[in-house]
């Protein structure tokens, strides 16, 4: 296809404004799918229908052929991205692939926070942006209004708004002239080297590894022998094709388009998004910019609540990595909570996910704690070792503090959107986790914070606090920013003065104190009484900084049985029973799994 014909966006929405439904509409329309097939569900996110139909799940774009009003048919790209920040290197893959995009905003909900992140990324990869207002069918519509807001709080001109209804199928037509009229046509040289761009992969079970490419320059051809620039690997193209949203094979692709290619990769592991691809034989000069190594940053321990589902653990993570390489794990065991696995993340939703898929997915029960980041150490030598610098990925693992000559920890640059009235509480949140201001500024009637913040502080409920003191209003947005010295210590949490391994944490001296307290004081709650008294201790080194004790008790469940009744009786034997067989024996004393649970949540 010629330049001229392509456009190449993707839609940017808050939840719930209608991303998924103009989507199918603009398929629909286009003809990709037939009506009877639209009404099963929608195509973009429903991994049913997607299963049932043969297409992969993870159809990221689908590829529309447009008869526009000027007589010319047009090759629509439209590209689905991730939506959160834990994924931002993806979406600025993503994002660096297109020309444009949809601004969908509901007639009725106007702007909101999360839109904001997402435009401004956009906005960053010189896209034109064209508004759309959805939902105008609602009684509430208010699109002069949200028109007006989106030119005061994101600065876009909607002069030209489209309206539409994506459930009525109203403005349809005039959201695919202005694709096709608005967003510029791709840039390329058809006749230099192979460049093209690794957007995205993933591990399909017919398939293989499917990869989503943009070509930048040159051709991408079926048979060719073609080099990952970053990764140093040559493959075969055995394929070559695009979605509509079904397969179609193609036998090449040009300069501008976006489509996906096979080479018998067997693992996602093999393909870096970012990385270039070119021709093995006349290899391009230089790789197209912006590639970066995605890293786990965020690490914990996940154990069986069921030591038996082990190795069951083990199969769910192999298979869960065959499609998302960013994560990692390596078998760990811990006194409390038995073996398990250490694992890396690009960030806390990502974590999230993994955990949510292999509890839902896998049916596996489990126990996570605390996350932490990766520390560098820096050691003096000792009777045995040299000096050296070792990355700490967990807290159980921490050297001997004598050793220690210093500790740095990740930072990260924070930008937070946030309507005015909850301003005042999110400054003390930051201020609170060491956080350090530069800059705070007013879009419409929101702040603009951006701050340098400790990783550290945000893995422990940030995101949480945030959402919950903003009512939901408040979006963030961060990247890192390297590493600084911290004055940090180990603080270990003691049950009946034995260390509790998983409870251990990396934490700065100066909240060390409020964060153990918070501990013990949840600890003793959750912990039942004993026939003996129980310390709860949370200590720096060998120094104790906050102390809870859980008073003894005669723990005599038949009493309560009034003589007589033996089936209730042995009812509530049988229940206590089964209720030991969640404990973990710690030391003499008994600490349900469920202590261990809450008391991790909570950071
Ligand atoms: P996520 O997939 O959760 O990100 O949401 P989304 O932005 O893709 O929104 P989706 O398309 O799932 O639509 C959300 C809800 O709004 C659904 O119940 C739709 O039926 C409804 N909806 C979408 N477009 C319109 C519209 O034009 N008018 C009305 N009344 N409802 C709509």
């Amino acid at each position: 296809t010629p330049l001229k014909l392509i456009r190449n966006f993707s839609i940017i929405a808050h939840i719930d404004h209608g991303k998924s439904t103009l989507a199918d509409r603009l398929i629909l329309a286009t003809g990709g799918l037939s009506e009877r097939e639209m009404t099963h569900g929608q195509v973009l996110d429903n991994m049913e229908i997607e299963q049932e139909r043969g297409i992969t799940i993870k159809a990221q774009t689908v590829r529309l052929n447009y008869t526009a009003s000027d007589g010319e048919t047009y090759e629509l790209n439209l590209m689905d991205t991730p939506g959160h920040v834990d994924f931002a290197y993806e979406v600025s893959r993503s994002l660096a692939a297109c020309e444009g995009a949809l601004l969908v905003v509901d007639a009725a909900q106007g702007v909101e926070a999360q839109t904001l992140a997402n435009v401004y990324q956009s906005i960053e990869h010189d896209h034109e942006i064209v508004p759309v207002i959805n939902k105008i069918d609602l009684p509430a519509a208010e699109p002069d209004k949200v028109k007006a807001e989106i030119e005061e709080v994101i600065g876009l001109d909607a002069s030209d708004a489209v309206l539409a209804s994506a459930k009525a199928g109203i403005g349809i037509g005039e959201v695919l002239e202005a694709i096709v009229q608005r967003i510029p046509p791709p840039k390329g040289d058809a006749d230099a080297p192979l460049k093209a761009m690794l957007v995205d992969s993933w591990y399909d079970p017919y398939l293989g590894v499917v990869i989503l490419v943009r070509v930048i320059d040159g051709t991408l051809r079926k048979g060719a022998q073609v080099k990952f620039m970053a990764a140093g690997t040559t493959h075969l193209i055995d394929r070559v094709g695009c979605f509509r949203p079904k397969i179609e094979q193609l036998n090449e692709l040009g300069p501008g388009e976006i489509g996906f290619i096979t080479a018998q990769i067997k693992e996602v592991a093999q393909t870096r998004v970012g990385d270039t691809i070119t021709d093995a034989r006349r290899p391009a000069a230089e790789a197209l910019p912006g590639f970066k190594e995605v890293q786990p940053v965020v690490f914990c321990g996940l154990f069986p609540t069921d030591a038996a589902d082990f190795e069951k653990l083990r199969e769910s993570l192999g298979k869960l990595r065959l499609n998302d390489a960013s994560f990692s794990f390596e078998t760990e065991s811990s006194a409390a909570l038995g073996f398990g696995f250490r694992c890396g993340f690009l960030g806390l939703l990502h974590l999230e996910i993994i955990q949510e898929r292999l509890m839902r997915e896998y049916d596996l029960d489990l126990i996570t704690t605390a996350p932490s980041v990766v520390y560098t150490m820096h050691l003096s030598h000792s009777k045995n070792e040299d000096a050296q610098t070792i990355e700490l990925h967990n807290p159980a693992d921490m050297p001997d503090p004598n050793r220690i000559e210093s500790i740095e920890e990740p930072w990260i640059e924070a930008t937070i959107y946030v309507p005015d009235e909850y301003l005042g509480p999110i400054l003390k949140l930051c201020q609170d986790r060491r956080g350090i201001q530069k800059n705070l500024t007013y879009v419409g009637g929101r702040a603009q914070i951006t701050y340098e913040l400790p990783l550290n502080e945000v893995v422990f409920d940030f995101y949480d606090r945030l959402k919950s003191m903003s009512k939901g209003y408040a979006s963030f947005d961060y990247h890192q920013i390297g590493t600084r010295e911290g004055d940090l210590v180990k603080m270990s949490i003691l049950v009946n003065e034995e260390p509790v391994d998983a409870l251990s944490m990396i934490v700065h001296r100066g909240t060390a104190e409020a964060r153990g307290r918070g501990m013990v004081e949840r600890l003793k709650e959750l912990i039942p009484r004993h026939l003996f008294k129980i310390p709860i201790q949370a200590a720096i080194g060998g120094k104790v900084i906050a102390r809870e004790t859980i008073s003894a008790m005669r723990k005599d469940v038949t009493a309560k049985c009034y003589g007589g009744d033996a089936t209730r009786k042995r009812k509530l034997l049988e229940k206590q029973k089964k209720g030991k067989a969640k404990m973990r024996e710690y030391g003499s004393v008994s600490i349900p799994q469920e202590a261990f649970i809450a008391a991790l949540r909570m950071g």
